[in-house]
């Protein structure tokens, strides 16, 4: 497994090698299983994969949230080493953003809802570190997670609108056995808000409303950020301390037909 810690000793080998159908997985590192199973994926569809490990500052609208996020490099490499990654790209600021951020990538409508409207910049944030991965790799497919679906939806869109050569797979969420989708910040939850972060995933299949689903949850002791239902899809944002949880849930028929969320088609 080759790691590439710098933008131009990346391209130099992109251009030097037949690296064939490329797969990419663009991820902020703390690798878990969720992230194992879009690299696992890529792996079997692709004849290289390359796993980009980058805690993008742009897209993190709270100073404390960034320097909190959890960093296990070393843990890291040994996990894609042992997945078959064949090369780690690690780029610095500087590398990625020559311009310091002058030029951006906007979507003015859904990047505005749900996660959009509590964190500010934090779609231009994401769609622009993922064009620039996106034009410095130049995979034939990308990898993304359901779990962050709204981001998922919004990278479509973009390499749509952008006529980017690139198919754009989303990934099945991957969830501990109590329910909760992994993520890197659940490393940062106390052994007490680990136990009861499943409520919240439990929660988004409720067959109440979506205030009431809010209420429940500020019962239980998380502060709501958002419960959304978008087509037949429930989204949710909670924090259980310092720590910020989002999931999604796809609403069975049963669910809308009853009639029990309004918003709901
Ligand atoms: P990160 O949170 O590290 O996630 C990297 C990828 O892993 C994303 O596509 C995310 O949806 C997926 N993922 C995370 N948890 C998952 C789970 N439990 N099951 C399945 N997939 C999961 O998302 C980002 O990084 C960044 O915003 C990024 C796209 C890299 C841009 O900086």
């Amino acid at each position: 497994m080759k790691v590439c810690t710098s933008v131009s000793e990346f391209i130099k080998l992109r251009k030097a090698g037949s690296l064939g159908r490329i797969g990419f997985v663009p991820t902020m590192g703390a690798l878990h299983i969720g992230h194992g199973s879009l690299i696992e994926r890529s792996v079997k569809e692709s004849d290289t994969t390359i796993l980009s490990i980058y805690v993008n500052p742009t897209q993190f609208d709270n100073v404390d949230d960034l320097a909190n996020y959890p960093d296990k490099n070393s843990a890291d490499l040994e996990l894609a080493e042992s997945l078959n990654v064949d090369v780690v790209l690690m780029p610095t600021y500087e590398q990625l953003y020559p311009d310091h951020y002058r030029y951006s990538v906007d979507e003015n409508k859904f990047s505005q809802q749900l996660c959009g409207a509590h964190r500010q910049g934090h779609f231009t944030g994401v769609l622009t570190v993922v064009m620039k991965l996106l034009n410095i790799v130049r995979p034939s497919s990308a990898y993304f997670g359901e779990k962050d679906q709204q981001q998922l939806r919004l990278i479509e869109g973009m390499v749509d609108s952008f006529f980017l050569d690139c198919q754009v797979i989303g990934c099945d969420t991957v969830r501990d056995d109590d329910g909760l989708a992994l993520s890197s910040r659940n490393l940062n939850l106390t052994v007490e808000q680990r136990r009861k972060a499943p409520v919240f995933s439990k929660a988004l299949t409720m067959l109440l409303n979506d205030d009431e689903v809010a209420s429940s949850l500020s019962d239980d002791g998380f502060k709501v950020d958002y419960i959304q239902t978008i087509g037949n899809r429930r989204y949710g944002a909670v924090f259980l301390g310092q720590v910020r949880l989002i999931d999604n849930v796809e609403l069975n028929g049963g669910l809308i037909k009853c009639g029990v969320n309004e918003v709901a088609q």
